[in-house]
């Protein structure tokens, strides 16, 4: 890249101005522009890395503007997006940039009252609540584009809309499904299930692998029960992996092969553990589920399940409503 350096493969880019002279180029200090045009502003600013932002606004280090990549964050963007970060005093409507549990995150302000920020994400279960003098500072204001000039119109009225368009979305999907399974194709299953041992482990890690084209991301340990869900030619068509803490064994992983769901296999499956877990002297069974897996929350609901709480971690009081992951229980 043109007058360009790069450390740790971020780039701080000092690109000519529109004169090409070396007077009018955009210089930047610690990514803070001096002049130029638009366009070599942005392509001189700093690009941090979630990582990055984190330490340095730990080490009172942020620049006053810097560009950061984000995607699947939780204000909307367009797949993968550069956004143009600023610190100063936030707005209502603005998508703004914390620290939460250590971490860099986005929020919405909604509304401002004093140091305290009502705040949500763009598709989000509920609002945070944030204040200032004790919860952390904002770090940065995304420099508004289209998208949120148009929430700055009504934020409380668009973000609460946006939740509900998704949630209908996930029943819509998850109607779909249980229709077109009932008239489509039917896949004639007639399922067993068992507890595997840890000479089936190295099959469940293949079932996994093939079924959702990631590895299963825990190992196999002795506090553990697997269940497995063969058809009626012996081969493994789902799992289900409890984990024991205590007395109480909580549902980590389930996965039925999609060409063999809505069949009443997954049902089969979690009763089993839950039988298991039951003859093991356990009291209590739970799992934690996205609210808007509808299909999961419907089977675990069938088999006697039901929602306690939201799932949340003390030590990142943010992450609740980002994972939104409800928790379901079932006393044994
Ligand atoms: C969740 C999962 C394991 C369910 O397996 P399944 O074999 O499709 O479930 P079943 O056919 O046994 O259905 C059990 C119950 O769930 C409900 N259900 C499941 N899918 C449904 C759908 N798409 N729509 C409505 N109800 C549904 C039904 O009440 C059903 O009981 P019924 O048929 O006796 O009425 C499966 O969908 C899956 O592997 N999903 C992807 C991975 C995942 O989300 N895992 C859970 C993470 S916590």
């Amino acid at each position: 890249m043109d007058n360009g350096s790069s450390t740790n493969g971020r780039v701080e880019s000092r690109h000519a101005g529109p004169s090409g002279s070396a007077a009018s180029a955009s210089a930047t200090v610690d990514g803070v522009a001096s002049a130029g045009s638009s366009a070599s502003v942005a392509a001189s600013l700093v690009a941090l890395s979630h990582e990055e932002v984190a330490t340095r606004a730990r080490e009172g280090r942020l620049p006053q503007r810097w560009r950061m990549r984000i995607k699947d964050a939780p204000i909307f963007t367009l797949g993968a997006e550069d956004l143009v970060l600023r610190q100063r005093a936030p707005v209502a409507g603005d998508a703004i940039c914390l620290i939460s549990g250590g971490r860099a995150t986005f929020r919405r302000v909604l509304a401002i009252d004093g140091p305290r920020l009502r705040l949500r994400g763009d598709v989000a279960p509920f609002e945070d609540a944030w204040d200032t003098s004790t919860d952390g500072e904002v770090i940065g204001c995304v420099e508004p584009r289209i998208f949120d000039q148009f929430v700055m119109l009504d934020p409380v009225a668009i973000t609460r809309s946006n939740w509900y368009a998704a949630i209908a979305a996930a029943h819509a999907l998850s109607a779909k499904k249980r229709v077109s399974r009932s008239f489509g194709k039917k896949v004639e299953a007639r399922f067993t299930t068992r507890i595997l041992s840890l000479e089936d482990w190295a099959g469940v890690r293949a079932f996994w692998l093939e079924a959702c084209g990631d590895p299963l991301p825990v190992q196999a340990h002795e506090d553990q029960h697997v269940v497995g869900l063969f058809d009626e030619n012996g081969v493994l068509r789902g799992a289900t992996i409890h984990l024991r803490f205590g007395t109480a064994s909580y549902s980590a992983f389930t996965l039925v092969d999609r060409r063999f769901r809505n069949q009443g296999g997954g049902r089969a499956m979690i009763e089993h553990a839950v039988k298991h877990a039951r003859e093991r002297g356990l009291t209590l069974c739970y799992v934690h589920i996205h609210v808007r897996n509808i299909p999961s929350i419907l089977a675990y609901k069938r088999v006697g399940f039901h929602a306690v709480r939201w799932w949340r971690d003390e030590s990142d009081p943010l992450l609740a409503a980002e994972r939104q992951w409800k928790v379901f229980e079932l006393t044994l």
